[in-house]
């Protein structure tokens, strides 16, 4: 719906991402996640089966490898646009099409130069079926920046046991005491209180440094002279961070405390993250669901706070929701109504008071919300949508709320059945507001003015006409469906079915939801804790709209939501009292 900008708004955009990025800005993105569906005609990339994702499943598979290729590439081509110039994209993807993924799109879209990491991520493990090959359980996740300047935050994880035992094995006391960890210690890894842990490094030049030969503190240089200068020599020593042997044959050595050690250096192999899988689902629980510690690792390094984070391929939205959390702003697209509407109610789960909103762009717009929306802006907003310029001063200008761009006034009434006195009224104002205008658009044949509204009633329509045919008048009516498309949202019904009490006095229930909606209903999410108009799903993905759940004696407010194609939603609020018996309120 129009070319956006990537403003300061959060965004959850519901398309084919090739059509919505070509209309964002060019140079405006920190970061690119993408996660497109793998090169391989299985069921299981069909994830939603909603018209928007099986359209799209269709498109990449119809033509083969070369064809799955062209279709990425060019959406890859417009994120290397959008990108800003110290921005980096991670494109996720396997075995199917790793290799051509990289030399045919990313080797020539950002340039093999601009390669940074093939980061190896170990997802699954073994399974027992391997008789014919070794089992792949590991994804490819490319990271290219755009040029040779580009955030990174070098990213720690926990030291290997195996690092810890061979490295750090000495001990400081409070009273400057050090000595060995003994060998039961080390084997064990427990430290006695009180005490820090730290390594021992070199402090030799590798390379021959004739200007950094001096003696200190009567202790010797290296063949090759220190690492570092004496000034830094006094501040290390000055910091406690120096060892010095008893033997002043001795070599000083740098003490390298394990508390000071932010962890060990992150690399290209990923094998400390699991997949989602089982009891341990985040939520949603898909085959193709990312876990978050994944993008959380990926969007730390190659971004900061504040920076604008996109995933065109966006799903259940692990990459926003984590955006979010850590402080980015973001931009999530997915040609899947499910999965907009899923990552909407994963956003709303997650956020509180104090969180960034974001904005919907769903295909059509809902009638209620449009018809009840505060009137001024929404007479701003049809205005732009018209091609128009919304008046600032509304009151100022004879009631007029904008002009097309050649100065022809708009009004707009944000009700249905509009009645002739608004003709009437409007033709007044417009003569009296630019009578030139006025004239020469009557002597052109051209509308003198625009009305816009949700409908027109049948005195309206016949003004008009009589306006045209008697007295050279044209005047446009324009309906708010004209301009955008709109909908009504579903609406819903909900029985409610008593299963019983069980010893511990916990009564079941069953709650059956029938959805009806025009576009054809897409899934149910419910919320059994329903406060405030706050809606914090507890189920978010029900197909079929059905769910027993449990209640203790007392007072319940239950919401559903019922979506549909177009992504619009209708809400059940119900309200229960649970005692024994259940009746609803
Ligand atoms: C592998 S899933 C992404 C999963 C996501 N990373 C997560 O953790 O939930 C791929 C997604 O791409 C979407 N998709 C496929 N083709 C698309 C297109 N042309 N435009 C936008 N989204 C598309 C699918 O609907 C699906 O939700």
């Amino acid at each position: 719906m129009g070319g956006s900008l990537v403003e300061e708004i959060n965004k959850l955009i519901l398309g084919d991402n090739l059509e919505i990025l070509k209309g964002l800005e060019p140079n405006s993105v920190n970061l690119i996640y993408l996660d497109p569906p793998f090169f391989s005609n299985r069921n299981y990339e069909v994830i939603w089966g909603d018209e928007g994702e099986v359209r799209s499943f269709q498109d990449r598979w119809s033509g083969g490898i070369d064809h799955y290729i062209a279709w990425l590439k060019e959406r890859v081509e417009e994120m290397h646009r959008i990108l800003k110039p110290t921005g980096s994209i991670f494109l996720h993807c396997d075995w199917h099409a790793d290799s051509y993924i990289r030399v045919e799109i990313l080797d020539k879209i950002f340039g093999a130069s601009n390669f940074r990491n093939k980061i190896t991520w170990k997802r699954a493990d073994t399974h027992n079926d391997a008789k014919k090959q070794f089992p792949n359980v590991c994804d490819d996740v490319f990271f290219y920046s755009k040029t040779a300047t580009y955030t990174f935050n070098p990213q720690y994880t926990e030291h290997n046991p195996k690092t810890l035992k061979e490295w750090y094995q000495y001990l400081e006391f409070e009273d400057g005491t050090i000595r060995k960890m003994t060998k039961e210690e080390n084997e064990m890894q427990v430290v006695p209180k009180k005490a820090r842990r730290f390594n021992l490094d070199n402090m030799a030049s590798p390379n021959p440094r004739p200007n950094l030969m001096y003696e200190y503190k009567g202790y010797s240089f290296p063949a090759k002279g220190w690492r570092y200068s004496l000034e830094t020599m006094q501040k290390l020593d000055a910091e406690n961070k120096l060892f010095f042997p008893k033997e002043k044959a001795g070599r000083i050595m740098l003490k390298r405390f394990l508390d000071e050690q932010k962890g060990a250096v992150v690399g290209d192999l990923w094998n400390d993250i699991d997949q989602i899988r089982g009891a341990n689902t985040e939520l949603i629980g898909y085959p193709t669901q990312k876990p978050e510690l994944l993008l959380h690792r990926i969007i730390e390094a190659a971004s900061n706070e504040g920076d604008v984070v996109l995933d065109p391929f966006v799903g259940g939205g692990t990459t926003v929701a984590v955006a979010d959390k850590i402080n980015r702003k973001w931009i999530g697209i997915d040609q899947s109504v499910q999965a907009i509407k899923v990552t909407e109610l994963r956003m709303q789960k997650q956020q509180d008071l104090f969180s960034n909103p974001f904005i919907l762009q769903l295909y059509k717009y809902d009638y209620d919300t449009l018809r009840y929306k505060n009137a001024f802006e929404f007479e701003a907003w049809i205005v732009q949508q018209y091609g128009g310029i919304s008046n600032p001063k509304q009151r100022n200008d004879f009631g007029l709320d904008g002009r097309m761009k050649n100065g022809t006034p708009i009004q707009v009434k944000r009700s249905d059945q509009i009645g002739r006195n608004v003709i009437d009224n409007f033709l007044s104002a417009v003569q009296r507001s630019d009578k030139k205008l006025f004239e020469k658009n009557i002597k052109q044949k051209e509308p003198i003015g625009y009305i816009i509204a949700f409908s027109f009633g049948k005195g309206a329509i016949e003004e008009i006409a009589r306006l045209k045919n008697k007295e050279g008048i044209i005047i446009k009516l324009v309906t708010v469906e004209e301009i955008i498309p709109i909908a009504k949202k579903p609406t819903i019904t909900v029985n409610v079915i008593d299963k019983g009490k069980d010893k511990k006095g916990t009564t079941e229930i069953e709650f059956i939801a029938v959805g009806k909606s025009q576009a054809g209903i897409e899934f149910y999410s419910w919320d059994f804790d329903h406060k405030e108009n706050q809606f914090k799903a507890e189920i978010l993905l029900d197909k079929v709209g059905n769910q027993s759940w449990k209640f203790k004696p007392g007072l319940h407010e239950i919401a559903v939501k019922v979506v549909d194609n177009d992504g619009l939603e209708g809400i059940e609020i119900i309200k229960l009292k649970v005692n024994g018996k259940i009746e609803r309120s």
